[in-house]
């Protein structure tokens, strides 16, 4: 990755003050974590197969951080030097700077014209500073996905725009022979195998899709559900390694090489675990929407030795909303299931 970190702008340095394409200046923006992105063509969400990244990015970065779109003013000029890019010492690269909320540069990737970077590498460089404490360097969940999703925008662009004109060269012809293989197919989609429920299941992803819709689009496993697909309502949990995660703040590309539980394989046979049997005998639920959400959080929370008392336990699930408002019969369930879990 060693040529991803490299000068001018130095990770842990302050970045200055600067005006932004929008004519608002950076320093107004301190106090959130702030993505910009350089890339020689221009988002424009009038072009469909740009539109729903473009959607998910605004969605994603209206929530905690802030997305700058850096790129030429004009929709058709591929031209990469704008002020900006030079003023970053990007012009003519497409290139990511994550500024965390003090100001000081997190992490960044450049990508010369016609060099070919993996997603999963950019993805192993994000994961390694999400893994150290803030104070340390590291970023939160929320930044790392975010960016995330931008590496992932920015990377396969050019692919994007190269299969809606077909006037413009692919980016295969401008690679040269022995360069290592591309990291998507002309469609923009990756191989991408994930372990789920035990078995290897492989598929072909776009980078931008979240483990959720990898598990109920792409594999049929409806099971696990899309409440508010934002991270605030705990209906998506599943257990990755055995830790309760949202999956729709998830990327699948990110969970290969990892054991994904989904609700669908909690039981062994016809025996149902203690805890879904618990959710019976209790009357757990009413709609039943956010019940395989509540179930996989509850399992995980009860490994996790957090099931004591009512307290601990509301505090614990406090992630998982149920409209229905079955909350007294949750707890039930939990406490009476939690004895035999821990037996087992
Ligand atoms: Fe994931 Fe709501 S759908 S938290
Ligand atoms: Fe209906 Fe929880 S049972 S949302």
């Amino acid at each position: 990755m060693s040529q991803l970190l490299s000068a001018p702008l130095q990770i842990g340095d302050f970045v200055s003050d600067c005006s932004l394409p929008d004519g608002s200046r950076l320093f107004e923006l301190r106090g959130r974590p702030i993505i910009l992105a350089f890339a020689p063509e221009a988002w424009n969400p009038a072009h469909t197969y740009q539109s729903e990244l473009f959607a998910q990015l605004l969605r994603d970065f209206n929530e905690g951080a802030t997305f700058i779109e850096a790129c030429t003013d004009d929709w058709h000029n591929f031209d990469t030097a704008s002020d900006l890019a030079s003023q970053f010492g990007v012009a003519g690269k497409r290139a990511l700077f994550l500024v965390d909320e003090h100001g000081i540069l997190r992490w960044k990737i450049e990508v010369e014209p016609n060099e070919v970077i993996s997603l999963g590498e950019v993805i192993a460089a994000l994961e390694q500073l999400k893994a150290k404490p803030q104070n340390a360097g590291g970023i939160s969940r929320r930044a790392f996905l975010s960016a995330t999703l931008a590496a992932a925008a920015v990377l396969s662009l050019p692919l994007l725009e190269a299969k809606a004109d077909p006037q413009l060269p692919k980016p295969e012809v401008a690679r040269e022979q022995n360069a290592p293989p591309a990291p998507y197919d002309s469609s923009g989609t990756i191989p991408v195998t994930l372990r789920v429920n035990g078995k290897a299941r492989k598929l072909q992803l776009e980078p931008r899709v979240a483990l959720l819709d990898a598990l109920r689009e792409y594999l049929h496993l409806t099971g696990t559900k899309k409440g508010c697909d934002h991270g605030q309502c705990g209906a998506c949990t599943v257990h990755i390694d055995g830790e309760r995660q949202l999956s729709c703040l998830t990327l699948a590309v990110m969970s290969q090489g990892k054991n994904i539980t989904t609700i669908e394989g909690l039981a062994s046979g016809d025996n149902l675990h203690p805890v879904q049997s618990a959710f019976i005998k209790h009357d757990a639920f009413q709609c039943g929407y956010c019940t395989p959400g509540q179930i996989m959080s509850a399992t995980a929370l009860i490994k996790e030795g957090h099931a004591h008392t009512d307290a601990e336990i509301r505090e614990s699930m406090s992630g998982n909303l149920c409209r229905c408002a079955a909350y007294p019969n949750i707890i039930a369930a939990i406490k009476e299931a939690q004895g035999e879990v821990r037996s087992a």
